[in-house]
């Protein structure tokens, strides 16, 4: 007699990698994700930090240079080893074979972001990244949203939709890169709930990066602590807020051009203790983030932050103070620790791609529609 066997549960897993590169300049993160399940599941993680003279040249190639095409091109295939090697060692901390990876979502190098002038540019060489790994490769996927009109940016609020929306706590996701970008996921925000708005709120860590850098030789303020021993110098933290971009509505989007040593140091006064403008750098970084938060997320119940900036305790302090009423966390409390939120969505952008599906929300970017975004290079 034949016996009915139960449905089989498609235990098949449905792999993705995703390879972020961003603002910061500081390396890749790598994460192999499993999208079998309604949670995505990192199976496996790698940072690979860039080596010192790849950072200045990406940071030279930011600003306008002789033989600019040959660089980044130079650069972009270099990024492409790099990719690939973050993709090996992220399939070996895996024990996974390249075969079994449908597609690597890459971000690739921002080193140009103008959307009002209908380009930005991530360099990468993604036929490249397809040849060293054997793996098909989803690259730029910035582009399409910006010849629909949009700004480009950030395409990571439809991910932090599915991952981290609510039905019951209106929550406020806040990815601090080197630029900060939040998205505001309303209590009826979740998936296919109602409407999820980003954008990008002024800086992230670049800025205080750039000081620590010029001032105290190292690549960032570990743990927030040189600006923990600086005072917030008032007058100049007005100077700072006056910056254009923050007053501006949404949707927008920022970069480099915006937010430079520069524009900092027309700011800062010669007198000034270093360690007193990083307290008020990083007291303007939580003021770009807070103030945008207050002014257009009213209601929310909880923010919920990621990106290296997660690390700043000093950071993380001067927010929470800014909303004593509110739960400020980090998302490892939603599933996914701070570091690879971003190179998860990437992987989930490709699997978009590959599926067909759109990876805007219009609404965040400002695009006329929905796009299919990316240019896949096949395996
Ligand atoms: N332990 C830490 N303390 C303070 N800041 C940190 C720490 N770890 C990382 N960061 C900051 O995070 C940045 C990297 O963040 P990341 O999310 O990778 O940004 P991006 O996406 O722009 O590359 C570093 O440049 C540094 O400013
Ligand atoms: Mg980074």
């Amino acid at each position: 007699m034949a016996t009915t066997s139960p449905p089989l549960i498609d235990t098949h897993p449905d792999l993705y990698i995703g390879l972020m590169s961003g603002t910061s300049l500081d390396g890749v993160d790598a994460a192999l994700v499993d999208f079998s399940q309604v949670s995505p599941n990192l199976l496996a993680t790698h940072w690979l930090p860039y080596p010192d003279d790849l950072k200045t040249a990406l940071l030279a190639l930011h600003e306008p240079g002789p033989n600019e095409l040959d660089l980044s091109s130079r650069l972009a295939n270099q990024l492409a080893e790099l990719y690939a090697e973050a993709t090996h060692a992220v399939l070996a901390h895996a024990g996974a074979s390249h075969t079994t990876v449908r597609a690597i979502g890459c971000h690739g190098q921002t080193v140009r972001h103008q959307p009002a002038r209908g380009y930005t540019i991530q360099i990468n060489n993604a036929a490249r990244l397809a040849e060293l790994t054997g793996i098909t490769s989803v690259a730029d996927f910035r582009s399409r949203d910006i010849a629909a009109g949009g700004q480009g940016a950030p395409l990571v609020p439809a991910f932090h939709a599915h991952c981290f929306g609510d039905p019951n706590e209106h929550r406020v996701i806040v990815n601090i890169g080197g630029i900060s970008n939040l998205t505001d996921l309303p209590s009826n925000g979740g998936p296919g709930g109602g409407q999820v708005r980003g954008w990008d709120c002024g800086p992230g860590n670049l800025l205080m990066d750039a000081w620590t850098r010029r001032c105290f030789g190292c690549d960032y303020d570990a743990g927030g602590a040189i600006a923990a021993r600086g005072h917030i110098d008032a007058a100049l933290l007005s100077r700072m807020l006056a910056h254009p971009f923050l007053s501006s509505p949404p949707p927008k989007s920022t970069g480099r051009e915006d937010f430079s040593l520069d524009w900092l140091l027309a700011l800062v006064q010669e007198t000034s203790l270093s360690e007193d403008v990083l307290a008020t750098l990083t007291e303007f970084t939580a003021r770009g983030i807070a103030d945008a938060i207050k002014q257009h997320c009213p209601g929310t119940q909880a923010v919920y932050l990621c990106g290296g900036g997660a690390h700043n305790q000093t950071l993380v302090t001067h927010l929470a103070a800014l909303f004593p009423a509110t739960r400020v966390e980090p998302t490892d409390r939603l599933g996914i620790a701070v570091d690879w939120v971003e190179a998860a969505a990437f992987a989930w952008l490709a699997k978009h791609t590959l599926e067909g599906k759109s990876g805007n929300l219009p609404a965040v970017t400002g695009a006329r529609g929905e796009r299919i975004l990316g240019a896949i290079y096949p395996a």
